[in-house]
């Protein structure tokens, strides 16, 4: 994706690592809401991970177990109650929050299951606006924004609203717009919940070749062992913990 590199001449990002380092590296991380309170959850009981740059990860685990919580940690969406998170060498908890944001903006794609699309604004404007946000020139704005979504097979869709979309296109969109400022991480909570088999396989396919094609590292959480399979590895969680962590390759066809 050549536009890609583009953004990067033009957006300070992080310094990048090599290609066997951790982008994603944490330490005796717990997360406790309504922290002090009767109803106090402990949601992260100690999670150590590191996460190679460039890998594909699956987080499995039974409902409740923590896996939006720990993706939520991830994208510092939420604060946690204790432990260490870096991403690549940056521990995002010292930075102020304005820097944050921008951090957050910069390196981070976020794919929630339900889209979270704009419903008045059509596909190529979704897409544009993580740009927009950053200061970009509207005009440079747009044009990349269908260039990528040209690449991803939406070209005849650009001024369709995301109701007028398929499933299947609605997340394309929503990829799109992850993908836009190049993150060097994406993270997808169930990015194929909705979603039929053959979509759902297509989405996949998908993360697969921006995976190999930019070297993007995604955390990719599901109920489906299938979807997980198509990763690298899978890390499964119960109760607030990591219980056991399958390598790949689960397929030969990757
Ligand atoms: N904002 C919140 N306030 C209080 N408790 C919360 C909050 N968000 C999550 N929890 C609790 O934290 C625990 C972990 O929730 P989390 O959403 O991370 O689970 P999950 O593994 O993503 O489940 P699912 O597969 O159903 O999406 C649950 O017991 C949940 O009830
Ligand atoms: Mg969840």
């Amino acid at each position: 994706m050549s536009q890609n590199e583009a953004i990067k001449m033009e957006t300070p990002q992080m310094s990048q690592p090599n290609e066997s380092e951790n982008i994603l590296l944490i330490k005796g991380l717990h997360k406790r809401y309504n922290e002090g309170k009767s109803n106090e959850v402990h949601a992260l009981r100690g999670i150590d991970l590191e996460v190679k740059k460039g890998a594909m990860m699956a987080i499995m685990g039974p409902s409740g177990c923590g896996k939006t919580t720990l993706l939520n940690m991830i994208g510092h969406l939420d604060q946690n109650s204790g432990g260490e998170i870096h991403i690549s060498t940056i521990d995002a908890n010292k930075l102020s929050d304005g820097k944050m944001t921008a951090f957050r903006r910069d390196n981070i794609g976020f794919i929630f299951q339900l889209f979270n699309l704009f419903p008045f604004l059509s596909a190529v404007e979704n897409v544009e606006t993580p740009l927009l946000l950053k200061g970009y020139n509207s005009g440079v704005a747009r044009e990349q924004a269908k260039m990528l979504l040209r690449d991803l097979g939406m070209g005849d869709r650009l001024y369709h609203n995301p109701l007028e979309l398929s499933g299947g296109q609605q997340q394309r969109v929503a990829v799109a717009r992850a993908l836009i400022t190049d993150p060097a991480i994406i993270l997808g909570d169930e990015p194929t919940g909705d979603l039929d088999s053959t979509t759902s396989a297509e989405v996949m396919t998908l993360f697969r070749r921006i995976n190999k094609l930019n070297n993007q590292t995604f955390v990719l959480v599901t109920h489906n062992r299938w979807i997980a399979e198509k990763c690298d590895y899978i890390v499964h969680m119960i109760d607030g913990k990591i219980s056991n962590v399958e390598m790949g390759p689960f397929e030969e066809d990757k």
